[in-house]
């Protein structure tokens, strides 16, 4: 797309300033959605919109509350948009994550839909769609929605600029029509996704989904053979895009290698000689399934008493949504879970590490590179990035991946030992069988996985949205 403006639209942002005793912060947050947007748009250049969510954000960004983010050439814009802590309620915890989030996984956390959510909503996405049309300078920008907290925004910026390209992601799943249907805005939501030019799922599977529903809940026309819907003459393309990660990841070039990171997160846990490590990184979210993972290991040491001194496992979660009471207890649930079976082991090290708290992209890697195994174990997950993450940083190709099949991952790394996670005795045998796998058979499977992520990176994700969207752009100039 030579010559063409690039604004994206989040919700999060990529860079977090937050005011310290010690001064002005900067933080990087636990997201999979910014860890694949920011080496894109530092490749690309352009505007990134997003909500100011640091304490120190408003001193950060110049009158016109942009901030350059210049590490790397060509440099992007970041421009903050400011939300009450009551717009900050309705549509954000509201809507988006006690309506939607829910909603589109389907993992028995009842979405809650309000009235006075929905209008924060709407009005959030208005602030953000005229934020696009603000900084846009040309009559035709590509626009980039991301997620399910616009899924009115491109037919808000569709209005305003007719002749845009809108892209919109969808980093989360998308249920069946059924499902979908329990929203009360259900069309709502939908006529708005197609005010974009291309709808992007991570799996075909999603794509269906929401053709389906589109089918049930728009007056619509639907092409099934190339994946468009037409609504008042203006047509939708409907793809799978699966995500990735940047390749390799700029986070490990300052990164020992894997030996010395071992003995780094040997030395920080105080773990015995010939201890097995595994390891957990996610966010703190009910979706990620982490107490089953760690019934999981509990069942493999009650099954197979050899393990009890030698296996150690570190779950990292970082707070989240903790306003949220789903958020909060499930905190406390995985809290008194680790306790408890620490418990249930006395006299040895603990068998239990869970780190209630943001760990920075290098401590991250750190820790990846240190361990025998990572599990994944979502209950549902879009695509999931903490599985690439781990394939990318071993580059000694040691260490095995558990991945739950129900994330979009799965369907890329089918060399990492694929679990149910709602089989906790299956779970625990993929453990052990895990922590045994001879050395040999970890390097095959991982160095297909690593092939897989390198050829599948981010910069391919974007690159097929592009080369989709430069196609219409052409189309559309071309037909009129
Ligand atoms: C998921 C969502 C992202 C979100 C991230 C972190 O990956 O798809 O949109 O940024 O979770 O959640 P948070 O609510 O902290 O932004």
């Amino acid at each position: 797309l030579p010559g063409a403006e690039v604004l994206v639209v989040s919700n999060r942002e990529p860079y977090i300033h937050n005011a310290m005793e010690a001064g002005r912060v900067v933080q990087r947050p636990a997201s999979g959605l910014v860890s694949a947007l920011e080496p894109i748009m530092r490749a690309c250049g352009g505007t990134w919109i997003a909500h100011g969510s640091g304490s120190a954000d408003r001193e950060a960004v110049d009158e016109n509350d942009r901030i350059r983010v210049s590490e790397v050439a060509p440099a992007y814009t970041l421009r903050r948009i400011w939300i009450s802590e009551e717009e900050q309620d309705g549509y954000y915890y509201g809507f988006a994550n006690e309506g939607l989030w829910p909603l589109c996984h389907i993992v028995f956390v009842r979405p809650t839909f309000r009235l006075t959510d929905w209008q924060m909503y709407r009005q959030i996405n208005q602030r953000f769609a005229d934020a696009v049309v603000a900084e846009a300078h040309t009559e035709d920008p590509v626009v980039l929605v991301q997620d399910y907290h616009f899924a009115l925004a491109p037919r808000m910026i569709r209005e305003r600029l007719p002749k845009a390209t809108i892209i919109t992601f969808w980093h989360i799943p998308w249920p069946n029509a059924e499902t979908f249907g329990i929203c009360p805005w259900r069309a709502e939501i939908i006529e708005g996704m197609l005010g974009s030019t291309i709808v992007g799922f991570h799996t075909q599977f999603h794509c269906n989904n929401f053709i389906e529903g589109v089918d049930r809940f728009v007056e619509s026309r639907i092409d099934r053979e190339v994946q468009t819907v037409s609504l008042g003459g203006h047509e939708t393309r409907v793809r799978a895009y699966p995500i990735s990660i940047e390749w390799p990841p700029s986070e490990l070039e300052k990164l020992p290698p894997p030996a010395h990171c071992r003995s780094d997160v040997v030395a920080q846990f105080g773990l015995a000689e010939g201890t097995r490590l595994i390891v957990g990184v996610e966010r703190f979210d009910y979706t990620k399934g982490i107490l089953d993972r760690m019934r999981a290991v509990d069942a493999l040491l009650s099954r197979n008493l050899a393990w009890r001194d030698r296996l150690v496992f570190v779950q990292v979660a970082a707070p989240t949504r903790s306003k949220l009471s789903s958020y909060s207890k499930l905190q406390a649930e995985a809290e008194e879970l680790a306790a408890e079976i620490n418990g249930s082991y006395p006299g040895r090290q603990p068998v239990i590490h869970l780190i209630a708290r943001h760990y920075e992209p290098a401590e991250v890697f750190r820790l990846f590179r240190a361990a025998n195994a990572c599990v994944v174990s979502s209950l549902h997950d879009g695509m999931n990035l903490v599985a690439k993450e781990f394939v990318s940083s071993r580059e000694d190709n040691a260490g095995v991946l558990i991945l739950s099949s129900f994330t979009g991952a799965s369907r890329e790394l089918s060399e990492a030992l694929i679990v149910n996670p709602y089989d906790t005795e299956e779970m625990a045998s993929a453990i052990e069988l895990a922590l045994t796998m001879p050395i040999q058979e970890q390097a095959e499977r991982m160095k297909l996985m690593r092939q897989q992520v390198k050829e599948h990176n981010v910069y391919r994700w974007a690159g097929a949205m592009l080369v989709d969207a430069a196609r219409s752009r052409t189309r559309e100039r071309v037909l009129g």
